[in-house]
Parts: structure tokens; C-alpha cells; sequence
């Protein structure tokens, strides 16, 4: 089932997500609709808060080749563990902050380690675009977006752009 994304600026985007003490059924069917609601976007990343869910859970999928298989990634509790000194440049954009995009400096690989579907622990190593994307995901856990990385004014134009989408959102509504 898809699930509503949240659109910046919203309170519950701003705040510390707790660790999934235990997963449950409730929780895995939480993950699949990520999942739904992530390809639907479409996107390559989605972590839990977005949908208004204040637990440590994202989702991802960063395989662009359609000639590719899918690789769709429960992670519970992911944490970084190492990070690459190299640092790379991506230009990032977020479903909660849609059509805007900006250039994010962060480091160019990391060791990941989450919590599976199944329950087991995993750990592997991020490059390119995964790890932006894992990176990305990881800061939505700890209310961070990527316009954070961003000046203040090029931060708070972007801001304004989304009140004013959520505003015009809210008269389509009513
Ligand atoms: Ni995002």
C-alpha cells in the first residue's frame, strides 16, 4: 500500500528517529510499502520519517538500468560504521523536497551495517551513487536533510518554494 510522503517544511522531518527494538509483522509490512511507495515516486531513496514513522528503517534502490534486476534494501537500524576519506560530489534531490536539487559533498564510500527483512544482521561496503543515497537516507533518521548542507539563503529559498507547493497543495484540496 503507498503511503503519503511528507513535504518539507514539516516538524516530524526535523527529528531524531528511534531504533527498532524488534521487528515485527507491522514493521515488515511498513518497509514494503516504502518500497511501493518509493518506486511509485519514483525515487531511489526513502527513509521511515517521511512517511511519518519515527523509526530508524530506509529503503533503497539505486540501480538505474532498466536492463538491470531491481535491487530493492530493507535496512533496520543502518549505522555507519567506516567512511571513506575521499570525499565525492552529488547532485541530490529528496522526495520530501520535490524538483529541487542541489550539489552535496559527503564521503565518496561507507561501511554500512542494518538489520534485514529476515532479521539478520548485514554489512557492506557503499560507493557512487549508493552511498550518496545511503548517506542521504541515514540523515533522515537524524531529522538532517540535504538542504541542511546547503548556505542559509539557498537553504531558506528552497524552504519558501516548498510552503508555497504545500500552501497551493492545501487550496487544491479544499
Ligand atoms: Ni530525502
Amino acid at each position: 500500500m503507498k503511503r503519503p510522503i511528507l513535504i518539507h517544511p514539516d516538524p516530524r522531518l526535523k527529528k531524531l528517529c528511534a531504533a527498532v527494538p524488534d521487528l515485527s509483522d507491522e514493521l515488515r509490512s511498513l518497509a514494503d510499502d516504502m518500497l511501493e511507495t518509493m518506486y511509485d515516486a519514483p525515487g531511489i531513496g526513502l527513509a521511515a520519517p517521511q512517511v511519518g514513522v519515527m523509526d530508524r528503517l530506509i529503503v533503497m534502490d539505486c540501480v538505474k538500468d532498466e536492463a538491470e534486476a531491481p535491487r530493492p534494501l530493507i535496512m533496520f537500524n543502518p549505522e555507519i560504521v567506516a567512511s571513506s576519506d575521499e570525499m565525492s560530489v552529488y547532485e541530490e534531490g529528496c522526495l520530501s523536497i520535490p524538483d529541487q536539487y542541489a550539489e552535496v559533498k559527503r564521503p565518496e564510500a561507507v561501511d554500512v551495517r542494518w538489520i534485514d527483512r529476515d532479521g539478520n544482521e548485514q554489512t557492506e561496503t557503499f560507493d557512487g551513487l549508493w552511498a550518496t543515497c545511503v548517506q542521504h537516507e541515514i540523515d533522515h533518521l537524524n531529522g538532517k536533510l540535504f538542504i541542511d548542507y546547503l548556505g542559509p539563503m539557498k537553504r531558506q529559498l528552497i524552504t519558501r518554494k516548498m510552503q508555497k507547493l504545500k500552501r497551493e497543495q492545501a487550496k487544491a484540496r479544499a
